[in-house]
């Protein structure tokens, strides 16, 4: 028998149990859901040892919802099978404004005159949850399966710090004792990130996106490890036997109020007008966003209406999917052939079923290097996962195992160049292919295609196709032969697709390029690691290709932003008994030798320009372009060498300190007006 001094001494551990609960789940709420902490991490870890020190003393006190329960439980084998008794419908997907007022006009159809409206919501790219409480505790967690049945992953989702273990319920809200609540899984990009890195420096295979490694997450067997990875959640339907809300609107308030995350991002909107907007604003606001997400969900906001329009199949009649135009794909990898840079880098290439991705139809992409394709484990035959973003050529970033054929075999990476058939070198520490042959027709064509480009000779009308041409009929194998090509006229007349007039545009654009300046001349040769920045400054710094020609390495590393590995890049290029025959053909051929000499030719020679804000009548590489064709130079900083800042709209801090450095202001009218001058 216990005796009465010790049962009051109980009842208050049990108490002091309780109260460090209580304070624990508000501040993880505030942590995690909230993102708004009150206390430091000092003090939260005080808090959970006192926990774990009073339970371990008094393990009669344990209970599964105490915060110190998250990671329980051994690794396990399988995981049971939950049947849905509502089922996880999923959503009809629109991809175009058209398709969303096609869905607003059949759900008026359906709800005659009355009047409606929606919650437009963010749809977050992650796994479908669903959660049950019973009696306020979680009791389970379970994947979508195929809507019916899908898997019981609790002891996972206990350990998400954003998934309450208890609802906060307040007085008069205990008929919300048990409900059911659906939401995602997801993870930060921050997170993933991270998460990527150290499984790289661990040599574990990496993931393609935050998706995958939510889903490769929530399968694991083992709750300690899915603890450790950054793993959220957000709620955003609720199903609840005893409700009083009447709208989806009220829902996502009710859940927030207990204590689950819900994104601040869902809006209502009066009419589809408001929706398009709002999916509008979406699609160029995503990345500002800490995670993904693939589109918005458009739901009818009245529970009522909701019912009335019902499901059809396995998707809702009151909701629908927008789905931004996606930056990634599944599609079959045909084949993986390898391509020849200009500078001799190998590149394998996946030849792919082509699919349609964030605009445009695709049919290969980049596997930048053998050590990748292995890395990745990336078969010929495996659907794969392909990734747009940006302005980036797309690239090959995983492939899913589940849809590998049997007997795909591992891809072996050729020894000889498939364009000129000599074998290939791979340097230590770098993790290309080079092709070593100077003659390599791929080489030949990429060195003269680079040379003529916009950014460096800007000969117009010698793109790929014709560079292709005239290499394959001997025309051209080296860039000092564009300047030879004047004698070929007639050879260039004959043949297929050009005439008189296209010749002479060719030749007289041919012409004009031998004007253009000798930093653009130098970053048209296509010196490996010299960019258009380190061809100026180099162009800057030596003032004539002879000097430049006749530096040593250690002389080049004085130059700014130089250091061993382009120095020694350069260095070698120069002493190329090649390039000395090349250089010799372009003096002679009256190319631009002389910085000074393409400087004096400008009326603004001598004159530094910044630009900050936007202009209106043109981008800002052009606005640089119009300078330094006129001997001007530009740069992006403010300092007292600075001779006018030319202002659009919105405008940076630069603007504030050209104004405390008294230097010549210009709007764009008038910089307009300096240059027409000075033309
Ligand atoms: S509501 C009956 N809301 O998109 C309606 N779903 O194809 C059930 N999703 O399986 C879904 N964000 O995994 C809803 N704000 C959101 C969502 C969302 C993402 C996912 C969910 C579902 C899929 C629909």
């Amino acid at each position: 028998m216990k005796s009465a001094s010790s049962q009051r001494a109980g009842k208050e551990i049990q108490s002091e149990i309780e109260r460090l609960r209580r304070e624990i789940r508000e501040h993880d709420h505030r942590y995690y859901v909230l993102a708004d902490p009150v206390i430091s991490d000092f003090d939260y870890d005080q808090l959970m040892r006192k926990l774990t020190e009073l339970e371990s003393q008094h393990p009669e006190f344990i209970t599964p919802d105490s915060p110190t329960q998250r990671v329980g439980g051994e690794p396990t084998k399988e995981f049971r099978q939950i049947r849905h008794p509502v089922p996880m419908l999923s959503l009809a997907n629109t991809y175009n404004e058209e398709e969303l007022r096609d869905f607003d006009k059949r759900v008026r159809n359906l709800l005659g005159d009355e009047e409606y409206n929606y919650v437009s919501e963010l749809k977050f790219d992650g796994v479908a949850l669903r959660l049950v409480y019973e009696n306020g505790l979680l009791a389970l967690a379970a994947t979508r399966g195929d809507g019916e049945a899908g898997d019981d992953i609790t002891a996972n989702v206990r350990t998400i710090r954003s998934v309450p273990l208890k609802l906060a319920l307040g007085r008069g809200e205990t008929r919300y004792r048990n409900i059911e609540v659906r939401g995602e899984v997801l993870m930060n990009r921050e997170g993933f990130q991270k998460m990527n890195r150290e499984r790289e420096e661990n040599g574990e295979k990496t993931f393609a996106n935050p998706r995958n490694a939510t889903a490769g997450t929530l399968k694991l067997q083992d709750p300690k490890e899915v603890a450790r990875r950054p793993l959220r959640f957000f709620s955003y339907y609720l199903i609840s036997d005893e409700s009083d809300v009447d709208s989806q609107w009220g829902s996502l308030q009710l859940l927030k109020k207990f204590g689950l995350p819900v994104s601040d991002h869902a809006k209502r909107c009066k009419d589809i007008g408001q929706v398009v907007e709002t999916a509008r604003y979406w699609e160029t606001e995503r990345d500002n966003l800490p995670f993904e997400i693939d589109g918005n969900v458009v739901k009818v906001d009245k529970l009522s209406q909701q019912r009335r329009l019902g499901a059809v199949a396995k998707s809702p009649r009151w909701a629908i999917a927008y789905k931004f135009a996606a930056r990634q794909a599944n599609t079959t990898l045909k084949d993986i052939t390898v391509q020849v840079g200009r500078i001799g880098t190998i590149t394998p290439v996946a030849e792919l079923e082509s699919v349609y991705l964030a605009g445009s139809t695709i049919s290969r992409a980049t596997l930048h290097n053998e050590d990748y394709i292995k890395e990745k484990d990336i078969r010929i035959g495996d659907t794969v996962i392909v990734e747009k973003s940006g302005d980036v050529i797309p690239a090959v970033v995983g492939y899913i195992p589940a849809k590998r054929p049997s007997g795909a075999k591992a891809y072996k990476f050729p020894h000889r160049c498939p364009s000129c058939g000599e074998p290939i070198t791979r340097l230590e520490g770098e993790a290309a292919y080079y092709c070593e042959n100077y003659e390599c027709p791929s080489q030949v064509r990429g060195r003269i295609e680079h040379f003529a480009s916009r950014r460096a000779m800007d000969i117009e009308g010698m793109g790929e196709s014709v560079v292709d041409q005239l290499v394959s009929l001997g025309l051209l194998r080296s860039v000092a032969d564009i300047y030879g090509l004047d004698s070929h006229r007639d050879e260039l007349e004959a043949l297929e697709r050009w005439g008189k007039k296209s010749v002479d545009n060719l030749l007289k654009a041919v012409d004009r390029s031998r004007s253009r300046p000798f930093g653009k001349l130098l970053y048209g040769l296509g010196i490996r690691h010299v960019g258009e920045r380190t061809a100026q400054l180099l162009a800057e710094h030596f003032g004539s290709m002879q000097k430049l020609m006749d530096s040593s390495e250690d002389e080049l590393q004085f130059v700014s932003d130089i250091g061993p590995t382009i120095a020694e890049s350069i260095y070698r290029y120069f002493q190329d008994k090649r390039t000395r025959e090349l250089v010799g053909r372009l003096r002679a051929a009256g190319l631009q030798f002389d910085e000074a000499a393409s400087l004096k030719k400008g009326k603004l020679s001598g004159k530094t320009f910044v630009i900050t804000g936007t202009l209106s009548a043109f981008g800002r590489d052009e606005a640089k372009e119009l300078i330094e064709n006129l001997g001007g130079k530009t740069t992006d900083s403010v300092s007292k060498k600075t001779d006018f800042v030319v202002v659009g709209e919105n405008p940076g801090s630069k603007y504030g300190k050209a104004q405390k450095l008294k230097i010549t202001i210009l709007n764009e009218v008038e910089f307009l007006k300096l240059i027409e001058k000075n033309k």
